[in-house]
């Protein structure tokens, strides 16, 4: 269940075995703007935040960084960093407005330029086919929760691969659909915006079967030597105490945060604990239907970790019932319930000591003993770190520059992370960098600035911060540089 100790033998953690992939992320509605051009129509995202009172300050992605119209000079800088491949994701209703029929050649054309953009610049691209935009349209017939939702995944997973297959060598099904499903209809803070934690155990498993049925699709339509893979944020539970409870309470947010996906997924079964805890608020028997499972696990060639920071759990005293209004968006709160299914009785924890400005306290160890934990548990399956990155509150300096240097320690300390993962074992094959340059933050709008390249959002410069320059020489050397680099 939850990992052993980091070992603290001292390995080199500086060079990188020959061959690692050394990338950066963005998602389509993070970046692109552009939303009601060349036939898309909206996604729930767009819906969400057009609601007031869903993000930060009203913002919506309308603009975002413009991406859309600015790829080309997105794509200078993704060359000038030196990056072997740039993961994005494609806007579904950009290439398949309603979620249904034909593609939409306009919006697929995009994605088609961006593309021979990356090869001209010899940076390998990497698809994520589903990066939480649902249609509207799909979400109107009733969304995740409902079953021919994954179907019409797999019909949308087939056009896209006709028409990238034969220059994409890396394909991503999902990107975090534990955040699709138990933020989107449990505690409701991403879109759609539901609280209901029956849709969400459900959206759980079409999710699953969503990204089975893609799987199939890419398959059938990829040449071969193509590499499928799906991207968890798997969580890092870690008990706040030893005691029985807080170690039940470990487990438990384990079994909905992790082993929820990576149990079908990759052993063919939902674990036997999870039914139990959650028997209450779906009929699994009813929900997963006969080849359902075996649908669920064809196997992948890569698994994608997004990590950011561990999950502390504890269990609520006896006697003290959950409070509602302190649940928080994604388990990394301090003292906050639950926003996982069943587990309202389960409290969070920040460790004390550095944090981000998303408030997520900072402690690569986390990202070494998940990696550990997929290679024990996993054995075979290679890994790539598709996001690890950190907010911090960027300024830009009147002489147009930008200081970032706990972006560069946070990132020195994960890569350094990553780098003893794979002195221990671990089949690490890249990292991703989240992200290329600031976006919109879902929830959290333009406030959270992520990016190596500070976005000016009046005038959409981009420009460099410190850590730019400082993975640009990460990239060139193959190596994290010393205190002193
Ligand atoms: C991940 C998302 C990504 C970004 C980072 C900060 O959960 O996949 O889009 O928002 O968090």
């Amino acid at each position: 269940m939850t990992s052993a100790p980091t070992e603290s033998a001292p390995v080199d953690t500086t060079a990188f075995p020959s061959g690692f992939l050394w990338g950066a992320a963005t998602a389509a509605y993070q970046i692109e703007g552009a939303v009601d051009v060349d036939g898309r129509t909206p996604s729930i995202w767009d819906t969400f935040s057009r609601t007031p009172g869903r993000t930060a300050g009203g913002d919506t992605g309308d603009r975002a960084t413009e991406h859309y119209l600015r790829y080309r000079q997105d794509v200078r800088l993704m060359s000038e960093l030196g990056l072997g491949a740039y993961r994005f994701s494609v806007s579904w209703t950009r290439v398949q407005p309603t979620g249904r029929g034909p593609v939409v050649e306009r919006g697929m054309d995009f994605y088609r330029r961006l593309v021979d953009e990356l090869l001209e610049h010899g940076i390998q691209p990497a698809v994520t086919l589903y990066h939480w935009d649902l249609p509207q349209d799909l979400e109107d017939l009733g969304g995740w929760p409902v079953r021919t939702t994954a179907e019409r995944f797999a019909d949308y997973a087939a056009l896209v691969a006709d028409a990238l297959g034969d220059r994409v060598g890396i394909w991503t099904t999902l990107n975090e659909p534990w955040c699709s499903a138990f933020l989107g209809y449990g505690s409701g803070v991403h879109a759609p915006g539901r609280a209901d934690w029956t849709a969400a155990l459900r959206a759980a498993h079409h999710l699953n079967l969503g990204h089975g049925l893609a799987v199939d699709a890419l398959r059938a339509a990829l040449p071969a030597g193509a590499r499928i893979a799906v991207s968890l944020n798997l969580h890092e539970v870690r008990p706040l105490t030893e005691s029985a409870a807080d170690r039940e309470a470990a487990r438990r947010i384990d079994a909905v945060g992790n082993r929820v996906f990576t149990g079908p997924m990759l052993n063919g079964a939902y674990p036997d604990d999870l039914l139990a805890d959650t028997a209450h608020l779906v009929d699994w028997r009813a929900l997963v239907q006969d080849g359902d499972l075996a649908a669920i696990a064809r196997p992948i060639d890569l698994l994608g970790v997004n990590y950011y920071t561990p999950t502390v759990t504890s269990a609520l005293p006896p006697g003290q019932a959950p409070d509602p209004a302190t649940a928080g968006d994604a388990g990394h709160g301090d003292g906050e319930q639950s926003p996982f299914a069943g587990c309202a009785d389960v409290l969070f924890h920040r460790a004390p000591g550095r944090r981000t400005d998303m408030g997520w306290p900072i402690d690569p160890t986390g990202l070494t003993d998940l990696l550990l934990r997929i290679h024990r548990e996993h054995p075979g399956l290679p890994v790539m770190v598709t996001e690890n990155g950190a907010a911090f509150d960027d300024r830009l300096t009147p002489e147009g520059t930008v200081h970032d240097p706990q972006r560069i320690d946070y990132l020195r300390g994960h890569l350094d992370a990553v780098r003893r993962a794979i002195a221990a074992g671990a089949d690490v094959r890249g990292y991703f960098l989240w992200s290329l340059m600031d976006n919109f933050e879902w929830a959290h709008g333009y406030g959270k600035r992520f990016g190596l390249y500070y976005v000016d959002y009046a005038t959409q410069s981009r420009i460099p911060k410190d850590s730019a320059r400082w993975y640009a020489e990460v990239i060139r050397a193959g190596a994290v540089p010393d205190q002193r680099g």
